[in-house]
């Protein structure tokens, strides 16, 4: 309707004697194509309009996707989590007796993907939640009584006892435990007891993370 009254406006306004408003034109015929041109133009708005909200719609599916691909790199990443290493870094001889607990700092670093295990400290952080399986084994000479323990912040989760060994200790103990992030898992040597190492690496420590949670 808008374009029928433009050409009327043009007609009726216009001074000189143009082709459309000539009588051998036939103005409805004309008319009608503007009609049909108006409405495929209205259809190719519509098409477009929907177009483009749709290339929104996959602009945020693509951001959203890319945000999951990257969180789920950064989990994976995380999710490499292991470490073992042994009492001395090199040379021959006893930690202990003394008579105070005392952390074990394990030096020879076998490995430590993630880097959770500090052998400043001897402690190792738990970089995410999940489960863990930790372990340890000590070694000592004939003498002293052998005794070590598995310590999650701070608190005794399992040990070992070798009561005054004749010739020389043995002994290991391992758990699973569930983790918090920044969980700290350490061992400790009791006091007056005392752990033996040398490169064969008898007296060791190490864990791996089973699986996040
Ligand atoms: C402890 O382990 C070492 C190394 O395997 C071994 O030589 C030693 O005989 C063991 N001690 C005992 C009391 O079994």
């Amino acid at each position: 309707m808008v374009v029928l009254q433009m050409v009327l406006l043009l007609c009726a306004g216009s001074s000189l004697a143009t082709d459309s408003c000539s009588p051998n034109v036939n103005i409805y015929a004309e008319l009608e194509k503007l009609k049909n041109m108006d409405e495929r133009i209205q259809k190719l708005e519509e098409t477009l309009a929907k177009v483009l909200s749709e290339n929104e719609a996959l602009k945020t599916i693509v951001q959203d996707s890319q945000n999951k691909l990257k969180s789920v790199q950064k989990e994976n990443e995380a999710k490499k989590v292991a470490f073992s290493a042994g009492l001395l870094e090199s040379g021959t001889g006893h930690t202990g007796p003394i008579n105070t607990p005392k952390t074990l700092v394990y030096k020879k670093v076998f490995s430590n993907i993630g880097g959770a295990y500090d052998p400043n400290t001897g402690v190792f952080t738990a970089p995410v939640k999940g489960a863990y399986y930790l372990r340890f084994y000590g070694h000592s000479h004939g003498g002293p009584n052998m005794a070590v323990s598995l310590l999650k912040n701070g608190k005794t989760q399992c040990s070992v006892f070798a009561w005054k060994p004749t010739s020389n200790g043995n002994a290991s103990n391992g758990v699973v435990l569930t983790l918090e992030t920044g969980d700290q898992i350490s061992t400790q040597l009791w006091q007056n007891t005392w752990v033996f190492d040398d490169p064969a690496s008898y007296t060791s420590f190490g864990g791996f993370l089973i699986f996040p949670l």
